[in-house]
């Protein structure tokens, strides 16, 4: 049977778009998106999943009051939506130990840089492209990992890297690390998470 995706977000959700694309496609073929969470009720994401037909579901962090009331909430939504896998996909929000050690190599997150540089806390967004521009690297890019309590900290599954050029903003550097990288590697790990969890279960 598919593995049940809830994908997590908080802004445009160019990501969550190339996931829904992916499983359109074919790339995505051993999991299903079944659940949208975002943060933030004005989210575009949640229109991109509404079109996709696809539950939708908003949990606001400053309504709940608390951090544990956040991260409970969204342990029931999963929980009653029978998630196997959990993509965070431009989700702007710590999730702490609490959260992460009930599903060890189930969450992967899609960060916007060659993991271990410009990443952690405070690293999100165009942040990032901003400290990369500013150090002057020549190369950046896109991570896919497992998230662990370390914000930035768990395995590596895919990275892809990107040149940076003379004349880069970070805006325009964003938008090519995202065109040419995050896209691309986020619904591959995606993939290859489902079907190893799948593979783990015939093997049982
Ligand atoms: C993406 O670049 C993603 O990598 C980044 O935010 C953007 C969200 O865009 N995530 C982080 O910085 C998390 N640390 P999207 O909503 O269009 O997918």
């Amino acid at each position: 049977m598919l593995k049940n995706i809830a994908v997590l977000v908080s802004g445009g959700g160019t990501n969550l778009q190339a996931l829904i694309d992916a499983q359109k496609s074919g790339i995505i073929k051993s999991g299903k998106i079944t659940a949208v969470i975002s943060s933030s009720k004005n989210a575009y994401a949640l229109t991109r999943a509404e079109n996709a037909g696809i539950k939708t579901f908003v949990v606001s962090k400053k309504e709940l009051g608390s951090q544990d009331k956040f991260e409970e909430e969204i342990i029931k939504i999963l929980g009653s939506e029978k998630i196997d896998l959990i993509v965070l996909a431009g989700f702007m929000c710590i999730l702490t130990e609490n959260f992460t050690s009930r599903y060890p190599k189930r969450i992967i997150n899609v960060h916007p840089s060659l993991i271990p540089s410009f990443c952690g806390k405070g690293f999100y967004g165009l942040k990032v492209h901003e400290a990369a521009l500013k150090y002057g690297v020549k190369v950046s890019g896109a991570t896919v990992h497992f998230v662990n309590e370390i914000p930035d900290g768990g395995e590596i599954i895919m990275q892809k890297a990107v040149s940076v050029r003379k004349n880069d903003t970070p805006e325009t550097l964003q938008k090519r690390i995202m065109q040419n990288a995050e896209w691309k590697i986020l619904p591959k790990s995606a993939e290859y998470v489902c079907r190893n969890l799948l593979k783990n279960e015939k093997d049982k």
